[in-house]
């Protein structure tokens, strides 16, 4: 087994692990941490060209156009660019474990976007942000922490979640548990969409009662 195929075995074991129970993920964080790190220098030329179709669809739905973003498991930073440029009233923070990503992600910010796109290193299950700062939390190709996005989003915030290559995308949560872990938390306006070779998920957080 080469490393690239080794990473992405490690990247669903973790996803799956996460997924399950939010304990699990201690044991992966350092091994996933390291492994983006090393490989933060080639991310962006890993990238297929319709790596974002699914977010970019899954975006153009969002109403009404959210003024606070955060894009978790940011990385190199594409898709809080994607976002500032769709929502050009926008400030948008991208979440990464991974230092050297953000390094990456900090680099490559268009110097046209920089007044509203921030980056800071933050771990999606503890995040660093007061309940409801956000209207919209983005993954993309991201282990989703359910407690920890409901938390985040303000009432009636919505919730997107795109896997570029679909089921084979190593970090990918098929839509029925999606929707399974949203509902429970009492997430509504679930829609699915597919784009590329990718699918994307968007489900709305309830209004306070
Ligand atoms: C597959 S990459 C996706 C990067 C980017 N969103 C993209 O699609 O190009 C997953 C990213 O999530 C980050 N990540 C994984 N678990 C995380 C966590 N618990 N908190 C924050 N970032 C995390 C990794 O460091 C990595 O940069």
């Amino acid at each position: 087994m080469n490393r690239n195929d080794l990473g992405r075995k490690v990247a669903r074991l973790a996803t799956n692990a996460a997924v399950r129970s939010p304990f699990l993920w201690r044991l992966f964080r350092p091994l996933v941490r390291r492994m983006f790190d090393a490989i933060a220098p080639s991310w962006d030329q890993m990238r297929m060209e319709d790596t974002f179709a699914p977010f970019e669809v899954a975006l153009a739905a969002v109403e009404p156009k959210p003024r606070k973003v955060l894009d978790l498991g940011t990385g190199t930073g594409e898709g809080a660019f994607v976002l500032a440029r769709q929502l050009p009233d926008a400030e948008i923070v991208g979440a990464d474990l991974a230092a050297r990503m953000l390094d990456q992600a900090r680099e490559r910010t268009p110097p046209e976007l920089a007044s509203r796109v921030r980056f800071e290193r933050a771990d999606a299950s503890a995040l660093p942000y007061a309940d409801g700062s956000f209207e919209l939390v983005t993954h993309a190709n991201m282990i989703p922490f359910f407690d920890e996005v409901a938390r985040v989003l303000a009432p009636g915030g919505q919730a997107l979640f795109a896997f570029s290559s679909g089921s084979t995308t190593p970090i990918y949560v098929p839509p029925e548990r999606m929707r399974e872990e949203l509902e429970r938390r009492g997430f509504t306006d679930f829609a699915e969409f597919e784009a590329g070779r990718g699918v994307a998920i968007l489900a709305r957080k309830p209004q306070a009662a």
